[in-house]
């Protein structure tokens, strides 16, 4: 086999002296406070056998696509998973996409034109990154979750060019802090300046809004918003992403969103688990033979349970100077330095929790931290557990 050319044995070097060599690990029998499973939706017997009733029903005992939707791939799940999925979230129309990272790297790429501007917060996900990248339009981070700054941009670059689009992007929830923007007021301002909001609600799915539809319905300013990106691998537990927007959006993804059109699409049983797990956070009355136990949005509220324990835990354990601000499921413990951060993970591990380091450069240097991912079927036992290994690993 041929070596790894020098320039990139360098730069894997240069990972190792950082202390940030990723690698790949397959952890068991840990308490999982790592993964974005918040539901616990990726074990939900129901939804599998939902899926395998949907599949069975749709006479589609297949193991692939078969090619990219607009050649043989666009099997007959597609139409009535979308159908469900728009009318859940109250959007004209919905586009699967093979993940979120498609999703985004589909949308700005292909979206923002030439002479149009996009404005992104400072911390939006790698995916809206990449994509941005791909742009033929000028982009410009602003201050994380900085309105006031926003507009200041916004003013200059309409004194320096007439008439261009402007896109504004945020996530509803942050991937790395947990927090949440001022949406309604963000909402408010993209419509008076006349800008088009995408707002990312990867972290939001499944855990706010009524049966989980987001926080973009949570606050009701659907109808302010140009695009919404969902993915199905956080709370959903199964694959995949949908963009959300008016039908003429959704043609017009189709028609120039390459990472949509030039990829297989997702198998029949992917679709079938998407709209499974849909169906049971709606709790349609089939579900309800399916599993006579579940009482609505039972897991959510468990979850929202647990966020609420989880900060009063951290008060009650005096560890408020670590961890950021945050309502969600994401709860952000900075310990400075790779080497820091790595240590405590390695040792809340050998008391037998997952917790993720993260490490920069994915965080600005300084901002390391351990990102806690809560979920419904954390036991208040599991959470008082961890805070308190905490405390003897912090003092
Ligand atoms: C905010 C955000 N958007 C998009 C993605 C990408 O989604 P997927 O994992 O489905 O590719 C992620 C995943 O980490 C994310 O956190």
């Amino acid at each position: 086999m041929q070596n790894l050319p020098l320039k990139l044995t360098k730069s894997l070097d240069i990972r190792k002296q950082q202390n940030a060599i990723r690698i790949l690990s397959y952890k068991k029998n840990l308490i999982d406070f790592s993964s974005n499973d918040y539901l616990g939706f990726s074990n939900l017997k129901q939804v599998y056998f939902t899926a395998e009733k949907i599949l069975t029903d749709f006479n589609l005992m297949k193991n692939g696509a078969t090619g990219s939707r607009l050649l043989s791939g666009n099997h007959q799940l597609f139409a009535p998973a979308e159908d469900f999925i728009a009318n859940f979230h109250s959007a004209e129309s919905a586009l699967i996409f093979n993940s979120g990272y498609d999703a985004n790297v589909g949308f700005f790429s292909s979206v923002p034109q030439r002479g149009d501007i996009i404005f992104y917060d400072e911390l939006v996900h790698a995916s809206i990154r990449d994509g941005i990248s791909m742009s033929r339009a000028k982009a410009y981070k602003f201050k994380h979750n900085d309105i006031p700054d926003l507009c200041g941009h916004i003013e200059r670059s309409r004194n320096i060019n007439n008439e261009p689009e402007i896109y504004i992007v945020t996530e509803s929830v942050f991937s790395m802090d947990g927090d949440i923007p001022d949406l309604k007021t963000l909402a408010e301002f993209a419509e008076k300046q006349h800008c088009f909001l995408v707002v990312d609600e990867a972290h939001a799915t499944g855990v706010f809004g009524q049966d989980g539809a987001g926080m973009v319905q949570e606050l009701g300013v659907q109808d302010k918003i140009f695009a919404r990106i969902i993915t199905f691998g956080k709370a959903l537990g199964c694959h995949g992403a949908v963009i959300l927007g008016s039908t003429t959006l959704k043609e017009y993804l189709v028609n120039f969103a390459r990472s949509f059109i030039y990829t297989t699409a997702l198998p029949p049983h992917n679709v079938a688990t998407i709209l499974a797990s849909y169906q049971y956070l709606k709790n349609k009355p089939e579900l309800a033979e399916v599993n006579p136990e579940h009482v609505e949005g039972s897991e959510i509220k468990k979850l929202k349970q647990n966020i609420e324990f989880f900060k009063a835990e951290i008060v009650a354990n005096k560890l408020q100077s670590f961890f950021t601000e945050s309502n969600s499921a994401i709860q952000s413990c900075i310990l400075p330095g790779n080497e820091m951060v790595k240590n405590t993970a390695s040792k809340l591990e050998a008391e037998g929790y997952n917790v993720k380091p993260i490490l920069s450069p994915t965080v600005p240097k300084g901002k390391e931290r351990l990102r806690f991912c809560l979920h419904s079927f954390n036991s208040r036992e599991e959470i008082s557990g961890v805070l308190k290994v905490l405390v003897k690993l912090t003092n």
